[in-house]
């Protein structure tokens, strides 16, 4: 079918645009995760605000993140995905344009929640709309292509704080977050919406239009069509499922679980206060806190491909269990180092060196790998709740680790903190050895099967 041929390179590039689009939401992501480290030292000092009012800064965010996350799945299902998207990137234009402008703390407060909410939302309908429009081929590393650009946002935060820095105006790096904003919804207002979302509520003509747009043939988006109306006849039955099943509250149990080991390996310690850290690391001027930072930022990108690279390789878990051993390390040696003290320009090269070393843990293992395993291993019926659940933990535990880190240097010392985290990170690779299947190479459905069958969370990705 020559016409077919002709269709098909066009339609790869529509679901190319697609992706792309989707993923400029990862980018928002890591934007506002980001650009609080660098503009942090400078509204505590306008504001003249103590260590804790700075930690909320930095926690509403994550406060409102977990809000958005629970609230999406109920907004995605109502308004549909690209809708969903649209709220999502508005909140984003508002809340960046409101800190930038915030006359006070308080202000500053409340649009850092409704960045949240933005994050929120971005951080549960982004991934979902790649995976329901992404040919199926190329939807696992679709979710790595998430991570990577959620660490690209993180460093483009950075490089622009280190920009404004010099002039120490926070205003415009909060501010600046509105450019991409706007890009994403004139983006997002071109999107089709999901065709998995046209058929949930019955537009199957719907559904088919897209799908025509978006597949190589149309035989393919028929055939896709068939496939979406025979997986829509399993109901999401999430909460009454997670009260009668055993197998599923299992499996819940272990998607919350991998986001708390996600968050509390102390990556966004990092992440939130590096600038921060550098400076207990003995750098005291900001320009160099700041470069300081911008490697950071770069290396959590680069190391972001190893993980791509072995994920169907090595396999999920001994990736993880390798990152959580080099994460535990660089903490480790970063705490004794900050007990002996860091005084020679040596000790000061080394104490980075550790830091980065426990950024290339995180980002070529727990990084991707979480959100990947946590998209595997609900089965589908209570697929909807379980991701609810594993992302907004994610949220959660996320602003417990930013609002408690400058409490825990006040209260244990700066040694303690560190080895309080190394110390996690010893035991969760006892808990990924326990607990955490290896998904590798298996089917969705072999996964669910093993798993209501009721066989140990570890052995749920066992081909046998
Ligand atoms: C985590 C974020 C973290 C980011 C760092 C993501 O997978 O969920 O909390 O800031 O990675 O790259």
């Amino acid at each position: 079918m020559p016409d077919n041929k002709k269709h098909g390179s066009s339609n790869r590039t529509i679901t190319f645009f697609v992706c792309f689009l989707a993923a400029l939401a990862g980018l928002l992501f890591g934007l506002d995760i980001g650009v609080i480290a660098g503009a942090l030292p400078f509204i505590a000092h306008e504001f003249q605000i103590s260590a804790h009012q700075q930690e909320w800064v930095v926690s509403t965010m994550m406060f409102g993140a977990a809000v958005g996350a629970v609230g999406s799945g109920w907004l995605s299902f109502r308004l549909g995905r690209k809708y969903s998207l649209m709220t999502g990137s508005v909140l984003f234009v508002v809340g960046s344009l409101a800190s930038a402008f915030a006359p006070n703390v308080e202000v500053l407060f409340i649009s850092r929640v409704l960045l949240g909410l933005a994050v929120g939302i971005a951080s549960y309908t982004a991934p979902l709309y790649l995976s329901e429009i992404a040919p199926e081929r190329i939807r696992g590393s679709m979710i790595s292509m998430y991570q990577l650009m959620i660490t690209i946002g993180i460093l483009g935060a950075y490089l622009s704080d280190t920009a404004f820095s010099y002039t120490g105006a926070w205003r415009w790096m909060l501010g600046i977050i509105t450019l991409p904003a706007i890009l994403l919804l004139i983006g997002v207002f071109f999107l089709p919406d999901s065709p998995r979302w046209f058929a949930a509520r019955r537009r199957f003509h719907d559904a088919e239009r897209v799908l025509l747009r978006l597949r190589d043939s149309s035989a393919e988006a028929k055939r896709e069509l068939e496939e979406i109306r025979e997986s829509l006849k399993v109901k999401q039955t999430g909460w009454a499922l997670f009260r009668e099943n055993h197998n599923f509250r299992r499996a819940v149990f272990l998607g919350v679980l991998l986001q708390v080991m996600q968050q509390f390996t102390g990556m966004n310690v990092i992440m939130y206060y590096a600038p921060k850290i550098f400076e207990l690391a003995g750098y005291s001027n900001t320009t160099e806190q700041m470069w300081g930072t911008v490697i950071v930022g770069l290396t959590n990108v680069l190391a972001t491909f190893i993980a791509i690279g072995l994920v169907d390789r090595w396999g999920r878990k001994p990736t993880l269990i390798l990152g959580f051993i080099v994460m535990a390390s660089g903490m480790g040696i970063l705490g004794t180092m900050m007990h002996t003290g860091i005084a020679s320009p040596a000790a000061q090269y080394f104490a980075v060196a550790m830091l980065l070393m426990f950024i290339i843990g995180f980002a070529m293992s727990a990084g991707p790998l979480i959100w990947v395993l946590c998209s595997e291993i609900q089965p589908l019926k209570g697929r909807d709740f379980g991701i609810t659940c594993s992302t907004a933990t994610n949220w959660i535990a996320n602003m417990i680790v930013g609002a408690t880190f400058l409490t825990m240097l006040n209260t244990l010392g700066n040694a303690w903190t560190f080895w309080v985290y190394a110390g996690l990170n010893l035991i969760f690779i006892i808990l990924t050895l326990a607990l955490v299947p290896e998904t590798k190479h298996v089917s969705l459905e072999r996964i669910e099967r093993n798993l209501m069958k009721g066989r140990p969370l570890r052995e749920i990705g066992a081909n046998l």
